[in-house]
């Protein structure tokens, strides 16, 4: 059984798509042991309890520098004896140590087909203005292991959505999480799970 903990900030979409795929058995061989959030205001908790599943905010506000608040969201990840790190829509800068326990081991959704639109300021509803912005006519969205860089990581999965014509960021968000972010994320979790893919040495390792 693979345990993950799933890192959110906002909406929980994301989160949904993974609380419906064990459910439904499309993500085999997987426990979702906790949700944490940086932002206590997070829908996303109140998924999580509606769920049963232990529901915790981390904020940077509690704590009195950024290196206090690292270390005490190290802390809480441990405490579940994870295997691995899903990053569901986690918009804080993924903390150096946490990168260096869990190598390999954490994995992240971006709303975009990396190396589109990614990076520092790519976050949300930005990635998709930028995307309008330069009139692109596809975009997409990965799923990518977690190094420490910005999206920089080895692919796991990519799916490309159209941009249609008169598309607003929150229309074409909206397209791009059901069309691909709900699809390739459950479906990355499931070949992690179920050992058809792995990462070493910063490459992505097919298994079957
Ligand atoms: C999703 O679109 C996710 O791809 C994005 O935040 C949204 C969270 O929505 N993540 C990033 O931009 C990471 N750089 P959700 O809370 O409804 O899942």
């Amino acid at each position: 059984m693979l345990k993950i903990a799933v890192l959110v900030s906002g909406g929980g979409t994301n989160l949904q798509a993974i609380i419906d795929g064990i459910t439904n058995q499309t993500i085999k061989n997987t426990q979702i042991c906790v949700v944490i959030s940086n932002n206590a205001g997070a829908y996303a908790l109140e998924r999580a309890r509606q769920n049963e599943i232990d529901a915790v905010c981390v904020s940077p506000k509690d704590y009195g520098s950024r290196d206090a608040f690292n270390d005490a969201l190290l802390a809480e990840v441990q405490k579940y004896n994870v295997d691995l790190i899903v990053l569901a829509g986690f918009l804080v800068k993924i903390p150096e140590n946490l990168v260096k326990q869990y190598e390999g081991r954490i994995i992240n959704i971006h709303p975009s087909l990396i190396p589109s639109f990614c990076g520092v300021g790519f976050y949300g509803l930005k990635v998709h203005e930028a995307a309008l912005a330069r009139g692109v006519k596809v975009t997409g969205a990965t799923v990518h292991y977690v190094d420490d860089g910005m999206d920089t990581g080895a692919i796991i999965l990519q799916k490309a959505v159209l941009v249609e014509e008169g598309d607003t960021p929150e229309i074409l968000q909206r397209r791009v999480m059901e069309q691909a972010e709900w699809v390739i994320l459950p479906q990355a979790i499931d070949m992690i799970a179920n050992k058809t893919v792995t990462q070493a040495n910063e490459k992505l390792i097919t298994l079957k």
